[in-house]
């Protein structure tokens, strides 16, 4: 099994800590590894594991070299996207890579920026995974969700597990990023649960789907492998090809339409961390209930984030705050509204 990690993403909602040059997946967020390191140290164990695949832009190619240097793995291969173009054609890259050196290996895809507390369920989760995948399906890792989250792919299933697959389930529809109100009706009906962002299928089904569901990427990534350039222990891919897939993600592109979709649950304190209320949840507290990195002093405050990069930060007297303080840039907000990080964001960019 090769494991793929998809490490393109811009984390924009993590923004002051998160920022083009260094993205989300590339930052120590909740100890002193990188989530990118989180999850190459979370498969440490799983049996007949391969060297991993690390997909990400050609700007972080020294960042993600770096970072896999210091965790000493010197084996993984590093897929260089000239372009981004959403996660269909980043995983499609790496199948048609990794036919190369294998035939027709299984492959795990993984998010280079989630959190996963439990990893010994994290790993049972892969190894009944693994018995689908052999056979040909596209396997989903689903969440029990806790809100109606319009930032995720909702997974509806058949109540009784597929014979021969143990802990797996048909997936009878997928829809990705509903409205508020399908969301409310998703959760209330008790009959979704939310797509991890993980998946695992043969290298042949996926590009077998994609290529009914979504020719053109398969087509364009194809000729970006096969023009693909070595470029120190980088893999890049040729960017003329690359530039003319279409950008999708894999869920519209091909979990949407297709039919060869199953569903294996993830009881394992998953989080995607796609903001700072939800990063809070997941960090050790003090008794007051804050969550602090760096050199902070607090006075009567509780529930809050504070993380200081550069300075002494001190807060006093406050309830449900996120504080964060970098070299450049200071954001102070409640935390009920966080939300609105990706309107700083937004106004940020449109001065160039
Ligand atoms: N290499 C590469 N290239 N990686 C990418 C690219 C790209 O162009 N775009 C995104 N990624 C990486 C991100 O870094 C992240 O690790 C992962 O792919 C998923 O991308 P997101 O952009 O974060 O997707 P999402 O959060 O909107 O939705 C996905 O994840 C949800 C769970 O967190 C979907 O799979 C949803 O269905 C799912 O619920
Ligand atoms: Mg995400």
């Amino acid at each position: 099994m090769i494991p793929v990690i998809l490490s393109g993403g811009s984390g924009t909602r993590l923004w002051p800590l998160s920022r083009a040059k260094k993205p989300k997946q590339f930052l120590s967020l909740v100890n002193e590894k990188s989530m990118l390191q989180n999850t190459l140290l979370r498969l440490k164990g799983i049996e007949q594991l391969a060297p991993p695949l690390v997909v990400c832009n050609e700007d972080h190619r020294f960042m993600v070299a770096e970072q896999l240097r210091e965790l000493q793995i010197s084996n993984a291969g590093i897929l260089l996207e000239p372009v981004g173009r959403n996660t269909a054609p980043a995983i499609a890259i790496a199948a048609i890579q990794a036919l190369q050196t294998e035939q027709d290996p299984v492959l795990l895809v993984l998010a280079a920026d989630h959190v996963i507390q439990d990893i010994p369920a994290f790993q049972q989760a892969v190894a009944e995974a693994m018995v689908a995948a052999t056979a040909g399906k596209l396997v989903t890792f689903g969440i029990v969700p806790v809100s109606a989250h319009t930032g995720y792919g909702y997974i509806r299933h058949n109540t009784n597990s597929i014979a021969d697959m143990p802990n797996t389930f048909a997936v009878t529809e997928f829809k990705e990023k509903p409205d508020k109100s399908m969301a409310e009706h998703y959760l209330a009906s008790g009959e979704y649960c939310w797509n991890s962002g993980m998946f695992m299928f043969k290298a042949s089904s996926l590009l077998a789907e994609l290529e009914k569901f979504a020719p053109d990427i398969v087509k364009a990534c194809r000729l970006a492998v096969s023009e693909a350039s070595q470029d120190l222990d980088f893999v890049r891919v040729d960017k003329t090809a690359f530039s003319t897939s279409p950008a999708d993600s894999l869920d519209y592109a091909v979990l949407e339409k297709s039919d060869n979709t199953v569903m294996v649950p993830l009881n394992a304190g998953w989080s995607d961390v796609g903001s700072y209320d939800a990063l809070w949840e997941v960090m050790a507290k003090d008794a007051q209930g804050n969550a602090c990195r760096g050199d902070v002093m607090l006075e009567a405050t509780y529930n809050s984030y504070v993380n200081a990069e550069e300075k002494l930060v001190a807060v006093i007297g406050l309830d449900n705050v996120i504080v964060v303080e970098t070299k450049d840039a200071v954001l102070v907000a409640d935390k009920n509204d966080i939300q609105q990080v990706k309107n700083i964001v937004q106004r940020l960019q449109s001065y160039g």
